[in-house]
């Protein structure tokens, strides 16, 4: 099987819905911001202090270069992933891609607390979420084969959408009342 791309804004739940998929179908579970910190040894915020945002870029393009290839994996991607044309292809055509589709408001209560992610650090972070989401959206749109939109169910309930789609669509096996 060819792996399955979770992508989305910040908070949407890439990560903890693409956890609880893989556990669930036995997958193995990636999260790229996690191999990047794993890699370079320090957290991603370190990284755009230290680097600036295009430098963190050239870092991320390598790593969903790279995790694009594997077979078989679930991969939560960073939420700026689909901003470089070259991982937008990689995306679409090595793997299903799924878009979990939040809105901007939505995310801004859900982040309301985060110090991880630099770009909601200075200013206002509803504002900077909605201009994500307007230069965003049609890039992830673009970049996916699936859209899911969220709201604000729990990681489970969003979990139990994402597979029911993959199963309708083949992509997953129907789970024939196993699960
Ligand atoms: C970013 C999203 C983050 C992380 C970095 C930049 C973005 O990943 O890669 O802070 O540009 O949207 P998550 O979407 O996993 O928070």
């Amino acid at each position: 099987m060819t792996g399955i791309f979770l992508i989305g804004l910040m908070g949407a739940g890439k990560t903890t819905v693409g956890r609880t998929l893989a556990q669930r179908l036995g997958l193995r579970f990636i999260d790229s911001d996690q191999e990047i910190e794993r890699e370079q040894g320090c957290t991603i915020a370190e990284l755009f202090a230290r680097l600036g945002e295009a430098g963190f870029r050239d870092i991320e393009a390598r790593a969903i270069d790279a995790l694009t290839q594997r077979e078989g994996v679930i991969l939560a991607t960073g939420g700026g992933a689909v901003l470089r044309p070259e991982n937008r292809k990689a995306l679409h055509e090595r793997g299903t891609v799924v878009y979990l589709r939040a809105s901007p408001d939505d995310l801004a209560h859900r982040l309301r607390h985060d110090r991880t992610r630099p770009l909601l650090q200075q200013g206002d972070a509803r504002a900077k979420l909605h201009e994500l989401f307007r230069v965003r959206d049609p890039l992830y749109r673009e970049t996916a084969h699936f859209v899911i939109d969220t709201g604000r169910p729990s990681a489970v309930l969003l979990a139990n959408r994402v597979q029911m789609q993959l199963e309708l669509a083949g992509v997953l096996p129907a789970a024939g009342g196993q699960g």
